[in-house]
């Protein structure tokens, strides 16, 4: 990804190497995408297995010498040798004022249990898959887009995805783009990836809130989809609490219910943040 964001690689790793945090693993990639939104990649435990759509716990250590750790979705799929993230940078941030600053080859600490709701086992089959998300809650789409199961278990998947501003959007787009080529999933999404971003405050070819283009139709008219329905459309979102609370009362107007890993049913919601100002 480097077309428009700024990208450091990290130098060749050598053996001996060690981590030094508990739980450290090794920076190898940092892309800035805004003022706002970074991207990085790191090497990833051995012993880490996770759903695509998961997240973990990862963190620096604080000036107190205590580890400070924040919920973070992975953004890379489950198959990808490192871990990808998608980060944003609080100004005054406790944890992201100091890990927007990372660079290749500095450490992070990162516990290895993987948990979440976004994953296809809490969706019962179904003909169409929605990722619904705004800003950073794109990040276990970016995950779950790299899945073979997504396209395996559905004939069309449609990423909605909205922020504020055209380069807020930029990350995804990239990675959207790149999947039509990708060696490994290329030939699998084939056509079946539907790309619907848009943007509520700056002009752009498509524009509003997901919950408007979804209540007006608009969506669906663009896409030449039916209307959302119980039997053939399930769907994944990921935004502030205010954005899960008006998508879960829309896909329940839809006829749709939510589930979770225990039950699994046709719609699934997860935070992408806690609290709602910086
Ligand atoms: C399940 C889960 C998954 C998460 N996954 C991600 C992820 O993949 N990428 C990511 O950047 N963050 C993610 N977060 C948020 C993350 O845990 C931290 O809140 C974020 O890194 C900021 O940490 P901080 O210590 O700098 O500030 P905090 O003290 O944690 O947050 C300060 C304030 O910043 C705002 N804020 C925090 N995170 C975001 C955000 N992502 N987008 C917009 N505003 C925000 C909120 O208003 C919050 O009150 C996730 C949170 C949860 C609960
Ligand atoms: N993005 C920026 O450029 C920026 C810059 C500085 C500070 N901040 C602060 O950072 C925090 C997070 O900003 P953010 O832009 O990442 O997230 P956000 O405020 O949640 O907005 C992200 C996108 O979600 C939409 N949205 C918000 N609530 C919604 C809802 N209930 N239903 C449907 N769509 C909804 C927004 O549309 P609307 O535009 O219509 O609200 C926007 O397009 C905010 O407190 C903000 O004040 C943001």
């Amino acid at each position: 990804m480097t077309e428009q964001g700024a990208t450091m690689d990290a130098p060749a790793r050598t053996e001996t190497a060690k981590p030094h945090l508990p739980d450290a693993q090794t920076v190898t990639q940092v892309t800035h995408w805004t003022d706002r939104l970074f991207s990085f990649r790191v090497t990833r435990p051995r012993s880490l297995r996770f759903r695509s759509g998961e997240f973990v716990m990862i963190g620096l250590l604080g000036d107190n010498g205590k580890p400070l750790l924040r919920a973070y979705s992975i953004a890379s799929p489950a198959w990808d040798e490192e871990l990808e993230f998608y980060s944003i940078k609080v100004p005054d941030g406790p944890l992201t004022s100091k890990l927007q600053h990372i660079q290749p080859g500095d450490e992070i600490i990162l516990r290895p249990k993987p948990v979440g709701t976004l994953v296809h086992d809490a969706l019962l089959p179904g003909k169409r898959l929605w990722f619904l998300a705004t800003g950073t809650g794109l990040a276990p789409f970016a995950s779950l887009m790299r899945e073979p199961e997504t396209y395996e278990k559905y004939d069309q998947v449609i990423m909605m995805h909205t922020c504020r501003e055209v380069a807020e959007l930029e990350y995804g787009r990239q990675l959207v783009e790149s999947l039509k080529d990708d060696p490994l999933i290329g030939e699998l999404v084939g056509d079946k990836l539907l790309y619907y971003p848009t943007t509520t405050r700056e002009p752009f070819h498509h524009m509003g809130r997901v919950t408007d283009n979804l209540t007006s139709g608009k969506v669906f008219a663009d896409l030449g989809l039916p209307p959302m329905n119980r039997e053939e459309d399930r769907a994944m979102v990921c935004g502030s609490l205010a954005f899960n609370i008006d998508v879960k009362k829309i896909l329940e107007d839809f006829g749709l219910t939510e589930g979770a890993n225990s039950d699994p049913q046709q719609f699934v919601v997860e935070k992408a943040f806690v609290g709602d100002g910086i």
